[in-house]
């Protein structure tokens, strides 16, 4: 007898239905049920965001929820951030300003930093510097990052979420638990 679970989400506003196993994590669900790849894994502390994506709007490290956990959630990934061929101005902006280099860290970066320009829409550079201190670049050396969300942060729209979708019939438990874990 199969010990899957049913799961109702919306992800990027298409709600999906689907059976998971109670330990799977969201973003293996993202990855490897929706074929949503932009959610990267970069660790298995906990401790790098390349996971972040947005449940019910705010930004939560993927790998410390579990499936069951997102269940009658939103879901929003970097995937649902651009509109068609329009780029979100965090995505612009990081293209513009040299935001990244091998690009493994982007994803989570720009998702934590929709979630700061969400709640700050005028950050410092400390701000955005303590913001994104739950994401880590190996790369860059964090000025040029820093640089791309202090001027997207001028464009009036750089924290809305486009296509929240519908809110799909559920509770999600235990959500508490992995923002207080998301360092940011
Ligand atoms: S994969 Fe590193 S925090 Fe999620
Ligand atoms: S651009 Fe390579 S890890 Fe950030």
């Amino acid at each position: 007898m199969s010990s899957n679970v049913p799961v109702r989400l919306s992800v990027n506003g298409r709600v999906h239905e689907l059976d998971v196993e109670p330990r799977l994590l969201l973003v293996h669900l993202l990855r490897d049920r929706l074929g949503l790849t932009g959610s990267h894994v970069g660790c298995d502390t906990t401790s790098c965001g390349a996971c972040t994506v947005h449940v019910d709007g705010e930004a939560v490290k993927s790998c410390t929820v579990l499936a069951v956990q997102a269940d009658g959630t939103k879901v929003t990934t970097i995937e649902g951030l651009a509109q068609g061929d329009q780029l979100h101005p965090l995505q612009e902006a990081f293209w513009e300003d040299h935001g990244l280099q091998c690009g493994y860290c982007t994803p989570g970066m720009i998702m934590a930093a929709a979630d700061l320009l969400a709640r700050n829409p005028d950050p410092t550079e400390e701000e955005i510097r303590h913001g994104l201190e739950g994401n880590l670049c190996r790369c860059t050396g964090y000025h040029n990052i820093v640089r791309a969300v202090s001027d997207a942060a001028k464009h009036p729209h750089a924290g809305r979420i486009p296509h929240p979708g519908p809110t799909p019939e559920g509770a999600a438990i235990g959500l508490e638990l992995a923002r207080e874990g998301l360092g940011a």
